[in-house]
């Protein structure tokens, strides 16, 4: 795992656009995953601005969404598929028909589940996902515990998950939904390279644990040290509890500018 330790947010989500205008400019069709909650939107608006302004082109571009509440409709204020078609899809040239975000009102749901590893498979599977981190380790929706082979499936969040949410439904706990659709541990593990993101003190310690924890699936983004091409992009809040920040520092300042943003 690499670990890229920036002094905010913003320039840390400036630093990960960077992967995915190089990824975008090498493969025009790339199919991209992406993720929710408050952390991306730094690097959602880094990627408008991109568009907008250097001409990036996501017209051929695929993505795949981690996640979503079970029983909110797309139209809910706070469904995922909203958020993705607010915050990033409608300021870009992606084909809407090209993005998916699990289904939260599926009849079926291991059938609306099994359909959308299907198209994950189909699209020639995912060059680059997008993660966050929950306060307890989660990504995705994969709580604490999740089985590391795990595909996309119905899960059900923690109590600290749901406290969490919370701030997005009026600070009314009693209004977030306590089921989820999430790709799976190993579905994430299928992609061809993770970016996880990470700012603020609060994920301190989830951060320590994920980078130099045990792998356990008590803390489930520990995974992501057996991934192959993993980067971290964290602010020094978020970097505070790393036992060996200064070292990832000194290798990433040592590293020439092609390579960092590879
Ligand atoms: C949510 C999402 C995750 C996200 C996490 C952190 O529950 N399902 O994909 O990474 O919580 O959210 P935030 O970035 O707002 O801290």
């Amino acid at each position: 795992m690499e670990i890229i330790i920036k002094e905010n947010g913003q320039v840390a989500s400036e630093a990960a656009a960077r992967i995915v205008v190089r990824l975008v400019k090498e493969k025009p069709n790339a199919v991209i995953g992406l993720a929710t909650g408050s952390t991306p939107l730094m690097l959602y608006r880094e990627m408008i601005r991109l568009h907008k302004e250097e001409g990036l082109d996501f017209s051929q571009v695929t993505t795949f969404n981690l996640d979503e509440y079970i029983g909110l409709p797309p139209e809910h204020e706070q469904s995922y598929r909203r958020f993705m078609n607010e915050n990033l899809f409608k300021h870009i040239n992606i084909k809407m028909e090209n993005t998916h975000v699990p289904d939260g009102m599926a009849e079926d749901v291991p059938a609306s589940c099994a359909a959308y590893e299907q198209a994950i498979i189909d699209a020639g599977g995912i060059d680059l996902q997008v993660l966050g981190i929950g306060s307890d380790g989660h990504v995705g929706f994969n709580e604490p515990t999740s089985s590391f082979a795990s595909r996309t499936r119905i899960k059900t969040l923690t109590r600290e998950t749901v406290a969490d949410n919370a701030r997005f439904f009026d600070d009314d706990e009693s209004m977030v939904p306590h089921h989820c659709v999430t790709m799976g541990i190993g579905t994430i593990m299928d992609a061809r390279m993770n970016i996880m993101l990470a700012f603020g003190e609060r994920k301190a310690d989830a951060i320590a644990d994920t980078v130099e924890g045990p792998i356990a699936s008590i803390m489930p983004a520990s995974i992501l040290q057996y991934h192959p091409a993993a980067k971290l992009f964290i602010d020094e809040a978020a970097a505070s509890k790393l036992k060996l920040a200064s070292y990832y520092r000194w290798v990433y300042d040592g590293k020439p500018k092609w390579q960092k943003d590879a």
